[in-house]
């Protein structure tokens, strides 16, 4: 676990604080099952708990470039909390980061949620988080806190929103078809069987340049990546994101990848290019890179 992560910890209530500290101990640091939450939250409101969690969130920003860091804490229906930071990366273009709320929503879809119901967060989405969220499966009552503000559901941020109904499409991002289905076990599965299922997961009606990625750790674990399409392209996040997003917040060296795969369909559209140059910032493993067709 990061140093930070622990001196945040601290700072908690007693009981607060002991609870995470066991948990976190065994179990993903950036991932409070709903039972976990509801031991946490004693007195406080869903909103409190998540204001208070915010800086446990923000303790996995990674920003080289900013310096500034944002923490995002999101809640399915059930209850269950997912956190987020922005996830900066050095040596290649400022359009490659990962922002706060895209890291907690794809941390929930790692965990194979199925809906949003409120999102935390410690400052105002920018305009590309606001779309990117208007592509997720929201719960009706979905809403958005920010730090001494009243929850506001999304139109009140995005107003005459554009969105997937515009271009004819029903499917969400957590509302896929596979959604609910349990992940294949890593354990069992190689890497590219794991690309395989990255790829069956991912979200891309517009194009349908379905990808998905399955890095392989020096310590023998797999993380998956999904590709995130959105209805504005412009704030889609590519699969390779997703997969280092995943490692960081499970609270391990994202940088010591012994294998890296890429699954997709190329269409008239292709991902490859990018994906090498993200990778190649990090590591000097090849991108090991596979056509559907
Ligand atoms: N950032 C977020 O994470 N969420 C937002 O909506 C606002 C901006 C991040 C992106 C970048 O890493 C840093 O804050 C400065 O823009
Ligand atoms: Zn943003």
């Amino acid at each position: 676990m990061n140093k930070i992560y622990n001196t945040i910890v601290e700072k908690l209530p007693i009981p607060q604080a002991n609870l995470i500290k066991t948990y976190a101990d065994s179990h993903n640091p950036s991932f409070f099952p709903v039972e976990l939450i509801n031991d946490l939250r004693q007195n406080q409101t869903l909103e409190e708990l998540g204001i208070a969690l915010l800086p446990l969130a923000s303790s996995f920003a990674v920003t080289p470039t900013s310096n500034f860091n944002v923490g995002a804490v999101v809640f399915d229906s059930q209850g269950n909390a997912y956190l987020g930071a922005n996830f900066e990366f050095a040596n290649t273009h400022i359009g490659q980061v990962i922002h706060a709320e895209q890291s907690a929503i794809t941390n929930a879809w790692s965990h194979n949620a199925t809906d949003l119901a409120l999102l935390v967060v410690n400052y105002s989405p920018c305009g590309h988080c606001r779309q990117f969220i208007n592509e997720v499966n929201l719960a009706d009552n979905f809403r958005i806190q920010l730090p001494k503000k009243t929850p506001q559901p999304l139109t009140y941020y995005l107003p005459d929103s554009f969105g997937p109904g515009d271009l004819n499409v029903a499917e969400r991002i957590l509302g896929g078809k596979l959604a609910d289905t349990n992940e294949p076990n890593t354990n069992k599965l190689d890497v590219v069987e794991m690309a395989k299922w990255a790829y069956k997961k991912s979200h891309a009606p517009y194009s349908q340049n379905k990808s998905g990625v399955a890095l392989q750790y020096d310590d023998g674990e797999i993380v998956i990546g999904c590709y995130a399409e959105n209805a504005a392209f412009n704030p889609s996040l590519p699969p390779l994101q997703m997969a280092l997003n995943t490692r960081r917040l499970q609270g391990k060296d994202w940088k010591n990848i012994g294998r890296a795969v890429m699954i997709e369909n190329p269409t008239t559209l292709s991902q490859k290019e990018n994906t090498e140059i993200l990778l190649k910032s990090i590591s000097d493993v090849e991108l090991e890179y596979i056509k559907t067709n």
